[in-house]
């Protein structure tokens, strides 16, 4: 038996029906909760929609050309310049987004995904919690790696080197550019460590609201930018055959050598 849903589809009887018992709120509920499921299906169907026609639009490009020397050129921040500018117009959902591995003076490594911020002849920039675990460990071995991938593209970068906390003028620069909400959260978030309940997040949030209620939020003191000065940086660009092309630089003065690798 079949039966009328509130996406105006057909479903067996029986399955997610609501209960009659608790009266017409859970139907209204289960409805909205319906409706919201078919909304995120559709959203997600046009998303694979999306990303297949970008992939079409993308894929072979780098695959097909490669990385030449010629395109590799001499200036390793320029090229990733290009490809950070490529994967944004080939519509990467979050092309900023990177692994950062950091670790322990002991030599454990972690690793996490983090939004890159900046990138200069300096280094490349990222925000954070200086008293996160990632913090703590940048604290005792101040060394860090990144990892871009950009799959469409067959992409990769990796890079290397020497990690600094940016000046609370810099970390402010960017705080003061983010969202009142994201600001809130800085400040209300104890990032790694524990905490009892979702609730004791809310209330500390409720806290800093009422606190800053009126003002501009100010920049946490445990809150703001590193830089990775760069030593090493490698890019990789698939190629058919597993016959990939690999160009490393390494860091020498104030200038940078090239050499390409065996994939
Ligand atoms: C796509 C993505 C981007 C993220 N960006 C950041 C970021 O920019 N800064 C940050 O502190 N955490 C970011 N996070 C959360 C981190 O992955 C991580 O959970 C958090 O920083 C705590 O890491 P830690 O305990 O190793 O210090 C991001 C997570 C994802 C999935």
């Amino acid at each position: 038996m079949t039966q009328a849903t509130p996406g105006g589809r057909y479903r067996k009887a029986g399955r997610n029906r609501p209960s009659h018992s608790g009266g017409v709120l859970p139907v209204l509920i289960s409805a909205d909760i319906f409706r919201a499921s078919r909304l995120v299906e559709w959203e997600v169907e046009k998303m694979k929609i999306l990303s297949l026609f970008r992939s079409i639009l993308t894929l072979g490009q780098g695959v097909v050309g490669g990385l030449s020397e010629d395109s590799a050129g001499s200036d390793p921040i320029a090229l990733f310049g290009r490809w950070f500018k490529e994967a944004e117009r080939a519509g990467i959902f979050l092309s900023e987004a990177i692994t950062l591995a950091t670790a322990t003076k002991e030599g454990r490594p972690s690793a996490r995904m983090m939004l890159l911020k900046g990138v200069d002849e300096g280094g490349f920039t990222f925000f954070t919690n200086y008293e996160s675990r990632k913090a703590e460990q940048l604290e005792e071995n101040p060394r860090a790696a990144i990892v871009c991938h950009w799959s469409i593209l067959q992409r990769q970068i990796r890079i290397e080197g020497a990690v600094t906390p940016l000046s609370e003028e810099e970390s402010y620069a960017y705080f003061a550019t983010r969202p009142r909400g994201s600001q809130i959260g800085a400040w209300a978030s104890k990032q790694s460590h524990t905490l009892e309940s979702r609730q004791e997040l809310a209330a500390r949030v409720e806290e800093y609201e009422e606190k800053f209620a009126g003002k501009d939020v100010p920049l946490p003191p445990f809150w703001g930018g590193y830089r990775l000065a760069p030593e090493r940086i490698e890019f990789w660009q698939g190629r058919a055959d597993r016959l990939h092309d690999r160009f490393r630089f390494l860091r020498e003065g104030n200038s940078w050598a090239r050499t390409r690798m065996s994939p």
